[in-house]
């Protein structure tokens, strides 16, 4: 083959320096569900849920309540809080598993009801969603291709829920989170610390596939298919997410070049607040560094509970705006994502 030696190089794209959160945003739907709402299908109690997962109640979205709705009150604030106007953005990052479409996507749709025609795309990854739609944001600001990144994570888990299966009826709630990331001249976001076990796909997993896989072909099994609730093998996520998950975060913490105590907030995903205590006490976190917990209030919101948790700290005055946080997502794929941020 020959090689050609007279073609034009090429202009390559160039952003900018470094990459910030500009602002966050929050929505949490109104509807407020207590255990005692979910305990009798499941045989439980209210005490035996607060204890061995810290969650006394969680928000649901209304029935007609969509993915694309909750995330737009959530984009709007994050847009407001970062002072820009939604004409600026030029990528809409969408982290969801529970639009109910395989297509179109989520984020094109919210895209529009912004008023904007930006490139705009779903991801796929559970509970760690967020943060890795703030790696994308981040390169993207930095390689050129966007000036402005609006990150949503959003998930309404009450269509996706089993309300007789005891390991995960009490588990999941409704509401989306969302971060504006544009451009700085000081770093903003550190490395971000990221992977996957897809051997072990089947730990947290939707019940079944849509198309049933028959011989050497494929075909919709309408009979076949069960409603796909998001179900959880609880005890071995559990034990990952405890040893697996806090070497991620130190690892997080050594690529930006930080202690735990310069820490001004750890944000780790809302899965269980015993999993939050044991990461805590693993990473040394000085015990006057303020910790999200918001998963007493609301659940566990797979993608959007990272952004919702940083979005209350800031507005409750437990973070300082300008302050250190490490975030950490992990969730169905396995997979996982971890980076320090400069809160906005
Ligand atoms: O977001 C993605 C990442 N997700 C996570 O990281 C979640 C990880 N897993 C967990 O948070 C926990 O495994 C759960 C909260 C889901 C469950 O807690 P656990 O302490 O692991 O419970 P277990 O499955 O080990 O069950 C302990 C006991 C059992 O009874 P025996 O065998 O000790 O008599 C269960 O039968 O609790 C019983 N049990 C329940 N009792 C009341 C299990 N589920 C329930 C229930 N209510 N809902």
């Amino acid at each position: 083959m020959s090689t050609l030696t007279d073609r034009p190089t090429l202009t390559t794209a160039t952003g900018a320096q470094y990459a910030r959160l500009w602002g966050v945003g929050g929505y949490r739907p109104e509807r407020v569900v207590m255990n005692a709402e979910l305990v009798e299908a499941i045989d439980s109690s209210d005490q035996w849920i607060q204890e061995r997962s810290g969650i006394v109640s969680r928000r649901y979205a209304a029935p007609d309540e969509t993915v694309v709705d909750m995330a737009e009150h959530a984009a709007r604030e994050a847009i407001e809080a970062a002072g820009i106007t939604a004409d600026s953005i030029g990528a809409v990052v969408m982290a969801t598993v529970t639009h109910p479409y395989q297509t179109p996507a989520a984020a094109p749709i919210l895209a529009d009801r912004l008023g904007i025609r930006s490139a705009a795309f779903d991801i796929g990854a559970a509970c760690a969603g967020y943060c890795h739609g703030i790696a994308l944001a981040e390169n993207m600001v930095r390689g050129g291709s966007a000036e402005f990144v609006l990150v949503i994570g959003v998930e309404k888990l009450s269509d996706f829920t089993d309300f007789h299966d005891r390991g995960t009826a009490f588990i999941f709630g409704d509401g989306a989170g969302a971060a504006v990331v544009g451009p700085s001249d000081t770093p903003g976001i550190g490395p971000t610390i990221w992977g996957s076990d897809g051997s072990n796909y089947d730990k947290i997993a939707q019940r079944d596939s849509w198309i049933e896989v028959k011989d050497s072909w494929t075909a919709v099994d309408e009979e076949s298919i069960k409603f796909p609730a998001i179900l959880m093998q609880g005890q071995p996520v559990f034990r990952w997410a405890v040893w697996g998950m806090a070497p991620v975060a130190q690892q997080a913490l050594d690529a930006a070049g930080i202690k735990a105590d310069d820490l001004d907030a750890f944000i780790p995903h809302q899965a269980n607040m015993r999993i939050i205590d044991a990461m805590i006490k693993q990473l040394k976190l000085p015990s006057d560094i303020p910790v999200a917990r918001d998963i007493a209030e609301t659940a566990n919101t797979s993608a959007a509970s990272i952004p919702l948790a940083t979005e209350r700290m800031l507005r409750e005055g437990q973070a300082p705006h300008g302050g250190l946080a490490l975030q950490i997502g992990f969730g169905a794929g396995l997979v996982f994502a971890a980076q320090v941020i400069v809160l906005p």
